[in-house]
């Protein structure tokens, strides 16, 4: 295993590219999906079930874990990875964008954000300094620049300028990230959905140089259509030997058409956070568990899916531990959605490396239509 970050592509098929991310901890199997374990968990999984999913990441949070246990905790522990058993590769978010859904509790200035605790109220700073000094104490493998996302509504003044300020806040993140051979430091688009200011903020981040580029800002409530519209350009302003990561994205339909717009990486809490709630998502669809017409149906969810959700239970057992508030409901389901998330990233791999994404995109959608039975 080399003790170096690199990047290599394998194939590429239109737009989508399959590849390989190598570091010291592991290696990262692109387009991957990355299982969010914001709180030093992937909620009610045990990191080996996350594993054995088929994850090869996991995103971690700057913002929750300064707050809860600390940072310098964490370290005086031995880092994140032996905090929470994970020896695999781990990115963490950089915290501005888990301050800005604080709405009225945070200040904004050049320098960084104030902002007061969700947990106690307890007054925290937050800079890009800061930022990649916790990441660094974290032991985060893939590190995210310092940035700022507008809420929305905003207009394009609010989203030009916020813009302009993350650029520079990236450079600060920059400068302050330093040499650090094995760990990558990604830099962050931002820009709205507006193509000048998308391309742009790209020129910026591309003449400061990063390991990686995300496009951030997006699945904030513009809707897919308008997610693939910048889709459908932002990635060509960025180095194409580089890594493209989308930020909090997404459903599986906008999971495959970034894929099919050349995205690399991805990570949301959808399938652990849904799996909470009695949400299943299935190569059918979304499929409801605690609807009354699954209490008597003997079947698996999804009769193709070797999970232990499908493998060993009915949709009656699963309908019932749900309905019964048992917390094997949620480990099931969260497993579940784990390993058709990472069912479907290893399907699109395998399709762009065989030169057959259309077809498997037209079957993808065709199950989807025809809906869960
Ligand atoms: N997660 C989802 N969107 C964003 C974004 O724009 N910035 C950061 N830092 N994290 C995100
Ligand atoms: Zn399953």
């Amino acid at each position: 295993m080399s003790d170096r970050f690199s990047f290599t592509l394998n194939a590429a098929d239109g737009r989508a590219r399959s590849g390989v991310i190598r570091t010291p901890r592991g290696e990262i199997r692109t387009p991957a999906f990355m299982p969010v374990g914001t709180a030093a968990t992937v909620k009610a999984m045990l990191p080996e079930s996350v594993r054995a999913t088929g994850a090869d990441i996991l995103l971690g949070n700057t913002y929750h874990l300064m707050l809860r246990p600390g940072a310098e905790r964490i370290a005086r522990l031995g880092g994140l990875h032996r905090f929470m058993n994970w020896d695999r590769p781990i990115l963490t978010d950089s915290g501005g964008f888990q301050v800005m859904s604080l709405g009225p509790l945070r200040k904004l200035t050049e320098d960084g954000v104030t902002f007061a605790s969700h947990i106690d109220g307890s007054k925290h700073h937050l800079t890009p300094e800061r930022s990649m000094q916790i990441q660094r104490l974290l032991g985060s493998d893939i590190v995210m620049a310092f940035d700022e996302c507008p809420a929305l509504p905003a207009t394009e003044d609010e989203v030009a300028r916020s813009m302009r300020l993350s650029m520079r806040w990236a450079q600060r993140s920059r400068d302050a990230f330093g040499e650090r051979p094995g760990h990558a430091l990604f830099g962050i688009m931002q820009g709205g959905v507006t193509r000048d200011l998308r391309e742009e903020s790209a020129r910026s981040l591309t003449g400061i140089g990063f390991d990686g580029y995300a496009i951030g800002g997006l699945a904030v409530g513009e809707g897919q259509e308008a997610m693939f519209g910048v889709l459908d350009y932002a990635p060509g302003f960025l180095p194409s030997d580089k890594p493209r990561y989308l930020m909090g994205v997404g459903k599986p339909d906008d999971i495959v058409g970034a894929v099919v717009r050349g995205i690399d990486m991805m990570d949301c809490v959808l399938p652990s956070r849904s799996g909470r709630t009695g949400q299943a998502w299935t190569r059918h669809g979304q499929v409801n568990i605690k609807n009354a017409r699954h209490q008597d149906d003997p079947r698996p969810l999804d009769e193709a899916c070797g999970c232990p959700a499908c493998r060993s239970y009915s949709r009656a057992y699963l309908h019932h531990v749900f309905r019964a508030g048992e917390m094997i409901s949620g480990m099931l389901l969260t497993w579940h959605n784990l390993h058709y998330y990472q069912d479907l990233m290893a399907g699109l791999r395998a399709a762009i490396d065989e030169g057959r994404l259309d077809d498997f995109v037209r079957d993808f959608h065709a199950l989807r239509a025809a809906g869960d039975i």
